[in-house]
């Protein structure tokens, strides 16, 4: 039995009480399926910046209703110190995704993503350092490699951010550890390397390039590759973001505390042949039969290469990811089939 299997056995056993930011989002809605299913309480937070109503209401109508009476939804702001300490009033675990994600968005409006990221990050650690919570662990991100070389990404090496974005998760990565140092509040990182699955947005000049060029093919319109195809990416399923997460926040192992991780499967996917995996999994659903892709300028901001060590998760968390790429695409594919955009 790995660590999670034996983890999913005993939490509905001892349910726990837990507080997801940023709950109305792609990876937090997922978590929250995750807990509910498991009979935990959830107390959700999110001001609908990037989240949607309808992932809530998506979730609402995957777990049973004794399931959704222990979720309670609190519309706040993590850039309000009032909302942060409202939210961890009586809470046990912090998993802290709120955040303006996208390297782009960064880039069109730094000010913003520093606001989220940095102060309503900060206003999170001094919130739940006050509530005296169990654990906290925090969405960390890839782009903290920034321009290091090196492959595969070790969590010890890390190079010069290349955006604003990757500069708020580097600082928050500081906090952390100042905060570790000077008020023994121990945190967990988790370095989530290009996360996909079901309610990640496909619409928008920022969506992630899996969601996007799924909508676009389902849609008969054009995929554009930024770049020559070669740049490439460790493409992690949702469920193995969910796993890390709640074995980082239960973990016994001290040695585990005031720590970042990679998030990944270990494996490297070029974007041409990301290309090809998603249109022959659409052609068996009866779309994209003769979808070619358009070949841009490179973007801005964006590492070249990307494929994680995911050793040091393994070794201190226990962390065994279930999903590689393909099988990721294939249970995450019919979702997409569904919630097209006509
Ligand atoms: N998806 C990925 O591939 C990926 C990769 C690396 C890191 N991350 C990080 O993971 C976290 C979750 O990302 P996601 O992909 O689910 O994005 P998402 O945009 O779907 O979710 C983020 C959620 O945070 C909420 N939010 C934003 N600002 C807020 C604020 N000021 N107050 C309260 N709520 C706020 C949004 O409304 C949204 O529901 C983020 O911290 C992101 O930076 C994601």
């Amino acid at each position: 039995m790995t660590a999670y299997q034996h983890l999913r056995k005993v939490l509905p056993e001892h349910p726990r009480s837990w507080l997801i930011t940023g709950v109305a989002g792609f990876i937090g809605s997922n978590l929250l399926e995750t807990l509910l299913k498991l009979d935990q309480r959830v107390v959700g937070l999110d001001n609908f910046a990037t989240g949607f109503r309808h992932n809530l209401e998506e979730v609402q109508g995957l777990v049973t209703p004794e399931q959704w009476e222990r979720f309670t939804f609190i519309e706040g702001d993590i850039r309000d110190p009032g909302d942060c300490a409202r939210a961890c009033q009586g809470v046990e675990h912090v998993l802290h995704q709120a955040a303006l994600g996208s390297v782009p968005r960064s880039l069109a409006d730094p000010a913003n993503t520093n606001a989220a990221n940095i102060s309503g990050f900060l206003n999170m650690l001094v919130a739940a350092r006050d509530a005296r919570v169990r654990s906290f662990v925090y969405a960390g991100s890839s782009s903290t490699y920034g321009d290091h070389p090196a492959l595969p990404k070790v969590e010890e090496r890390i190079g010069k951010p290349l955006s604003p974005y990757a500069v708020t998760k580097y600082v928050n990565e500081l906090y952390a550890d100042v905060f570790a140092g000077n008020y023994g509040f121990n945190t967990i990182g988790l370095r989530y390397f290009n996360v996909f699955g079901p309610r990640q947005n496909p619409d928008g000049a920022y969506a992630a390039v899996i969601p996007k060029w799924t909508g676009s093919l389902l849609r008969g319109e054009v995929v554009w590759i930024n770049g020559d195809g070669e740049t490439s990416r460790d493409f992690t399923y949702v469920a193995n973001a969910v796993q890390a997460n709640l074995l980082a926040a239960t973990t016994a192992n001290a040695e585990a505390q005031n720590a970042v991780y990679n998030v990944a499967v270990g494996d490297r996917t070029t974007l041409n042949h990301l290309f090809a995996l998603l249109r022959d999994n659409l052609v068996e659903h009866g779309v994209a039969l003769a979808a070619t892709p358009c070949y841009r300028e490179f973007r801005a901001g964006d590492v070249r290469h990307s494929q994680a060590d995911t050793g040091k998760a393994q070794r201190l968390l226990g962390y065994a990811p279930t999903h590689r790429l393909a099988a990721g695409i294939g249970e995450a594919m019919p979702w997409y089939v569904r919630n097209r955009a006509v």
